[in-house]
């Protein structure tokens, strides 16, 4: 395994010596050092430039490029770790040994059976929900199953779950005449599972349920989606290759399980991004750490931030060839229209993400002759954009640009796109409100208003028709 991911490992390495090579002009950042609050900083229109909390967690250099969780950049958490491990990172700070990580792991494989939240899924209509909805819904089925109040009316009896609600699962009646679910769970090892610190919902616990739990419903939403029954996790497998098994319903090859690990390290945490962001707004009510996710799974899906890489597949779909790219590029810029994949709020250097992923696209796409043309169209487009947005407006490839590439070389449809990405960012949306909690202060920024005053209240009967 190792010598057939050896040559991905070789690519990472080289995009971070292109990193380096490309951004050593650039000044040293100034680290910044704890805060004393309150702070003077300069606030721009979306929150640009405020400073909201401090953190361990991670950093983004945007002049440099630099993207470092914990001290340890992601070049290197790419080329040596493992998505397990760089949550771990994320979670607890440092990386751990070899009996900590095999403890976290097992932890991890625990939680991908979600065997009650699954049923009641399927009691939705998943199939016409975008996948980002169906998680969002997921997350709060799998609060349901595992809050204190509602494990006080949980039943172990399956016979009695499946009749509460029959009408949306469907029956057969069995040759005594009994009414009978077609498709059957095995009983969850429940109380093994439920730990004290499951009971708040908030806890420790409850963000690795949700950092395996996404994953689950990803696979089963996926399946669902394609009109076949959710596929049961598989223990054996990574937390990279049974997220690959059970969207897909095959088991991946090395390099393709590789490819999804680093794409999963390389979206893993990003600063105070609008997801993240969200998610630590809802925690400092005092919510917790299911809805902060749910919230972070809604912020995410917009096409300004996660959502843009499905829209990329569409835009590199419609330009449809390389001789496009040149007019169809003109004319977006003509009406002032953005392209997506490309800009960011804090990089004005190149995405360290995207640097990982194209040379990714590349490798993977090359035994395709659909995949190779939509990897030329990107190629293309990305040097129009960079030879004129990049030199005007220091506009370059974001991580969405070459990601939905990679993932289409597996199998993947662009619906699930985002959804991946939510994965990966479980793990750091729940070790920043894990780490805000421990200081919380709830979020309560303030509006300029600019309305008038002093208006008459006008009864209805008599405001103009
Ligand atoms: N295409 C064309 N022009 C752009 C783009 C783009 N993708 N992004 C920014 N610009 C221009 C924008 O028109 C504006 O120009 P001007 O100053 O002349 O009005 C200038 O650059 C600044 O743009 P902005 O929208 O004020 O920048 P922002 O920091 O508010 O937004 C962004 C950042 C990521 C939302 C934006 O670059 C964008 O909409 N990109 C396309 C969507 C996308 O790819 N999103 C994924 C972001 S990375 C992954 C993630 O975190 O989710």
């Amino acid at each position: 395994m190792h010598e057939q991911t050896q040559e991905i490992t070789e690519i990472i390495l080289k995009a971070k010596a292109k990193a380096i090579k490309e951004t050593n002009h650039e000044p040293e950042p100034e680290f910044s050092k704890p805060i004393n609050w309150p702070v003077n900083c300069v606030v721009g229109p979306g929150l640009e430039g405020a400073i909201a909390c401090e953190t361990k967690i991670g950093y983004v250099n945007g002049a440099k490029g630099w993207l470092i969780y914990r001290g340890y950049n992601i070049f290197d958490l790419c080329a040596y770790s493992s998505f397990e491990e760089v949550s771990y990172l994320l979670m607890y700070g440092y990386l751990p040994s070899e009996s900590q990580l095999s403890a976290f792991k097992k932890k991890l494989i625990q939680y991908r059976y979600m065997h009650h939240t699954k049923r009641l899924l399927m009691s939705f209509p998943i199939e016409k929900m975008h996948p980002m909805a169906g998680l969002r819904l997921g997350t709060n089925l799998m609060r349901q199953e595992f809050t204190d109040a509602d494990r006080e009316n949980y039943t172990s009896n399956l016979a009695k779950i499946i009749s509460a609600d029959e009408d949306s699962i469907p029956m057969e009646t069995k040759p005594k005449g009994e009414e009978h679910a077609i498709y059957e769970f095995k009983q969850p090892q429940r109380q093994q599972i439920i730990s004290d610190d499951l009971k708040h919902a908030t806890g420790f616990e409850s963000c690795f349920h949700l950092l395996s739990g996404v994953a689950t419903l990803t696979g089963a939403i996926s399946r669902l989606r394609q009109g076949a029954m959710p596929i049961e996790n598989d223990a054996s497998l990574s937390f990279a290759a049974n997220l690959i098994y059970t969207m897909t319903g095959k088991r991946p090859t090395p390099i393709e399980e590789r490819i999804m690990d680093v794409s999963l390290i390389l979206h893993a945490d990003h600063g105070m991004n609008a997801s993240t962001f969200a998610s630590m707004v809802v925690a400092s009510t005092l919510s917790d750490v299911y809805l902060s996710v749910g919230a972070g799974i809604a912020a995410l899906q917009g096409p300004l931030h996660g959502g843009a890489n499905e829209r990329v597949i569409e835009m590199l779909n419609e330009i449809g060839s390389v001789d496009n790219v040149k007019p169809w590029f003109e004319k977006k810029r003509a009406k002032k229209e953005k392209v997506m994949g490309f800009g960011h709020r804090v990089y004005k250097a190149y995405d360290p993400r995207a640097l990982v992923l194209g040379p990714l696209a590349k490798f993977m796409t090359k035994k395709s002759s659909n995949g190779k043309k939509l990897f030329k169209i990107a190629q293309a487009l990305e040097k129009e954009v960079v030879s004129t947005l990049g030199k005007e407006k220091r506009i370059f490839p974001n991580v969405d640009f070459y990601s939905g590439i990679v993932y289409a070389a597996m199998g993947i449809t662009a619906e699930f796109y985002t959804p991946i990405f939510a994965v990966s960012r479980v793990a750091g949306w729940t070790a920043r409100v894990q780490e805000y909690m421990r200081n919380n202060r709830i979020f309560r920024p303030r509006a300029m208003y600019t309305g008038p005053f002093d208006k008459e209240y006008i009864p209805i009967n008599k405001r103009k028709k």
